[in-house]
């Protein structure tokens, strides 16, 4: 097992990694100290690994499952009302706890749901996809999507541990596993040039699922990002940088109805976008984009808009975007393999003609 904290004082939390964890009943006995859980899920996850966690779980607690519709489109102000409803049902008081088992979709959710049923209970993050055990489960953003935009109904809310039990990856599909990569690539493009090196060499290994490779992948992944959370927890500064090529991507699966590309392959077509245009704007030297595209096709992801989308309906999706402050348009920019930035008035006639081209 794979072990590491996310370190925010008194609300510090272990992230552990490894196989077979989920039926681990002494990892779960510490954070459930009261006496209701709703273990929230997916219709996907939950006939899969919903009895694995149940059969772990303190045998004092009541616990009520509860599964959501697979799928981005659920990640609602509805679905959350529907938990809402099932923690009502359960009598779950200010000791209970929302366990979510799932992607990021689920951790989303249930953190959301945590925070806001009476005013804040504890929550516990398993997550069962890459992109979950990289990048959703760690670092206390919760939040649902709106029509009008991604994740703009939301709370900072800690859990209070992340399991990540790495069997749960073999049932992954391939594709799914694959927008994982993304978020591992953006660590690598942000943070730490010899890492994009490490992914390079180790394509190949990532794209079969190779678990020590995958593992070790996952453990770089949550300490760059708890290092960060640890340092601005609350994005008041660098933070904003783990959004590279978020903007973009977002803008994408918004404009889609949040049913086209998944939310990694839309994060991979981002960075493209923040890398290209970084480029242009004498930023960041051209080759390291081009070796970022290359990289990010390797490990089989999308490195163009899909088609069809109207470039002046992405970028007024961009000016609704979180990290905006007094209507200008602030990006996550690049300045080559290892190294982003906050560019906090991008010209839009710039972004507008690289969606364009
Ligand atoms: P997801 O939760 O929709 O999961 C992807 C699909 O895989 C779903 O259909 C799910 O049912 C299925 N699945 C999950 N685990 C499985 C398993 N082990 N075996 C078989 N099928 C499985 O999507 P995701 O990619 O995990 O997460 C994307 C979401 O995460 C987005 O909403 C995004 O905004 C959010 N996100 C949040 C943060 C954050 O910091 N809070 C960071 C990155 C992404
Ligand atoms: N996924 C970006 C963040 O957690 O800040």
């Amino acid at each position: 097992m794979r072990r590491l904290d996310v370190a925010l004082g008194v609300r510090s939390y272990p992230i552990r990694i490894g196989p077979g964890l989920l039926g681990r009943p002494e990892l779960f006995e510490p954070v459930l100290p009261g006496r209701h859980a709703l273990l929230l899920s997916d219709s996907q996850v939950a006939p899969l690994y919903a009895e694995r966690v149940l059969t772990a779980l303190p045998a004092r607690l009541q616990v009520r499952v509860h599964t959501i519709p697979a799928g981005e489109q659920h990640k609602t102000l509805a679905s959350a009302e529907s938990c809402f409803a099932a923690l009502a049902e359960l009598r779950a008081s200010r000791d209970a706890c929302v366990i979510a088992l799932g992607g990021g979709v689920i951790g989303d959710l249930g953190g959301f749901v945590a925070a806001c049923w009476m005013r804040g209970i504890r929550f516990l993050q398993l997550p069962t996809t890459l992109l979950a055990m990289v990048d959703s489960s760690v670092g206390g953003k919760t939040a649902v999507d709106l029509p009008q935009g991604k994740n703009l109904v939301g709370a900072f809310h800690q859990p209070s541990a992340v399991i990540a039990d790495t069997d749960t990856l073999a049932t992954l599909p391939p594709r799914e596993l694959r927008a994982g990569l993304a978020e591992v690539v953006k660590y690598g493009a942000i943070f730490d040039a010899a890492f994009l090196d490490w992914l390079e060499a180790n394509a190949q290994a990532l794209l079969d699922g190779e678990a020590e490779v995958l593992s070790g992948a996952i453990e770089r992944s949550c300490r760059f990002k708890a290092e960060v959370v640890a340092r601005d927890e609350t994005e008041q500064g660098e933070r904003a940088l783990l959004n590279l090529g978020h903007t973009f991507g977002h803008a994408i699966e918004t404009e889609q109805g949040y049913g086209g590309l998944l939310h990694g392959e839309a994060v991979a077509v981002g960075m493209v976008l923040a890398a290209r245009l970084s480029a242009r704007l004498g930023l960041a030297p051209a080759a390291d984009a081009e070796r970022l595209v290359g990289l990010l096709a390797r490990l089989g992801l999308p490195t163009r808009i899909p088609a069809g989308l109207d470039p002046a309906k992405l970028l007024a999706h961009m000016r609704l975007d979180k990290k905006n402050l007094s209507g200008r348009l602030r990006l996550i920019l690049w300045r080559g393999a290892g190294q982003a930035l906050i560019v906090p008035d991008v010209d839009e006639a710039a972004v507008l003609g690289l969606l364009r081209d």
